[in-house]
């Protein structure tokens, strides 16, 4: 696409809270000031006048195509509803099912602000051609379970998946390896993806110390908690994205911060389920990445980035001790810049000159807009993530206006409603 200049448009940044003209060009931001860059003259210009510029929101933690089994089965906890009503659904996936599904998913973070999503499930090279024909960011991962008859065909698929997809769609695509949890991995198992992951240099995303039940059984079986299991068999050597991690101890916040562990937080799930809330100020206090995820829509129905930020500003605010306590403005860091870093996408998460450029315009025709004392706050307070009216990523315009310009939401929904509608008869 040819150049894109954004004029007087209001910035929430790290450095910027002010209007400026921003300039988009070969796929980063190159220009953020008060003048009119020179090279522009030909750029496609959206006039920024009513509009607030956010980075794009990165969701560290999703199982996208799970879209398809939204409001099938709720208000249960995490076992009862994995092994009783999810995974049997799950078993009559078809590669096109998890395409719609995504596709679902992807048209909802795109309209709520979201431009990257780490992903982990099945038929991934379906995902990634959903994420590759819309024109979004990811990091992908293929599940794998290791006490199932198929557990080395798993491993044989991340192998292919990263050899495939890696690096590819202009560098959008990001692959690791997605060894479930401690619980469905065992060890030997565990071992065998971490040799083979080593050999790529692929990262892992993995479900870490979820809930109190997980850490108590891995302390029965192998007298060490999940994060001192996973560091003892060498698996964080690798880069290790862990989600949740809500029940850790402060010698596991030891190990993660020395092995450059990075946290998806997932507070809606965790509430949801019942899991618990993780101490995300003592992971952050410790040096420790630390991302928003909504780990949607598995447990959590929805994929709605702005709300993880608002719960992660406020479940936080009952410290005592407050240079514990994350406002606003760290709680949109924590959904964007640091989501970023926790995939490994360091140019990306910051409306910065020589940033990838992943932007969000939302309307600001609204009550709660007003007065403006403070926009980072107004927005992570009281914004509604559905005022997302225009998505850049990478440079590209995927929705203007509140139109998609990737793809055909009409086709999408009719198909995604077929397909779920058949996995839960
Ligand atoms: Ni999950």
């Amino acid at each position: 696409m040819s150049a894109i200049l954004i004029k007087n448009v209001e910035v929430i940044s790290e450095e910027n809270n002010e209007i400026f003209n921003i300039g988009i060009k070969n796929q980063v931001f190159s220009y953020i000031g008060k003048e009119t860059p020179t090279g522009f003259d030909n750029a496609y210009v959206i006039d920024g006048k009513n509009f607030i510029a956010v980075p794009g929101m990165v969701n560290t933690h999703t199982h996208a195509a799970m879209t398809l089994l939204r409001s099938y089965a709720d208000d249960m906890i995490l076992m009862d509803w994995l092994q009783n009503k999810i995974w049997p659904a799950e078993a009559n996936l078809t590669g096109d099912d998890v395409y719609w599904g995504t596709k679902l998913a992807i048209i909802e973070m795109i309209k709520s602000g979201t431009t990257t999503f780490a992903d982990m499930y099945f038929f991934m090279d379906r995902v990634a051609e959903a994420v590759q024909e819309t024109g979004i960011r990811a990091s992908l991962s293929r599940g794998m379970i290791g006490l199932v008859p198929d557990a080395n065909e798993k491993i044989t698929e991340s192998i292919e998946l990263y050899n495939n997809w890696h690096g590819q769609a202009d560098g959008r695509i990001k692959v690791m390896f997605g060894p479930h949890a401690p619980y469905t991995c065992p060890v030997n198992y565990l071992k065998r993806i971490i040799d083979e992951a080593g050999k790529l240099g692929s990262e892992i995303h993995m479900h870490l110390s979820e809930t109190a039940y997980e850490v108590s059984e891995c302390e029965r079986e192998h007298g060490m908690t999940p994060i001192a299991l996973m560091n003892s068999i060498g698996l964080f050597d690798l880069g290790t994205l862990a989600a949740h991690c809500v029940h850790v101890t402060p010698a596991d916040i030891e190990i993660m911060s020395s092995k450059n562990v990075r946290v998806a937080h997932n507070p809606q799930s965790n509430l949801k389920l019942a899991s618990g809330i993780a101490p995300v100020p003592e992971m952050l206090a410790a040096g420790i990445i630390v991302g928003l995820g909504t780990d949607g829509t598995s447990s959590n129905n929805n994929l709605d980035m702005l709300e993880e930020a608002r719960l992660t500003a406020m479940l936080h605010k009952n410290n005592k001790s407050d240079p514990l306590v994350i406002p606003a403005k760290q709680a949109l860091n924590l959904a964007t810049k640091q989501g970023a870093l926790a995939l490994g996408f360091s140019d990306v998460g910051e409306i910065k000159v020589g940033q990838k450029a992943d932007l969000v315009l939302y309307d600001t025709r609204k009550p709660y807009w007003y007065p403006r004392h403070d926009r980072t706050s107004l927005f992570v307070y009281a914004a509604n993530s559905s005022d997302a009216d225009t998505v850049i990523v990478d440079g590209k315009i995927l929705m203007e206006n509140g139109n998609l310009l990737t793809i055909d939401e009409e086709k999408v929904y009719a198909e995604a409603n077929k397909c779920g509608l058949r996995l839960t008869k």
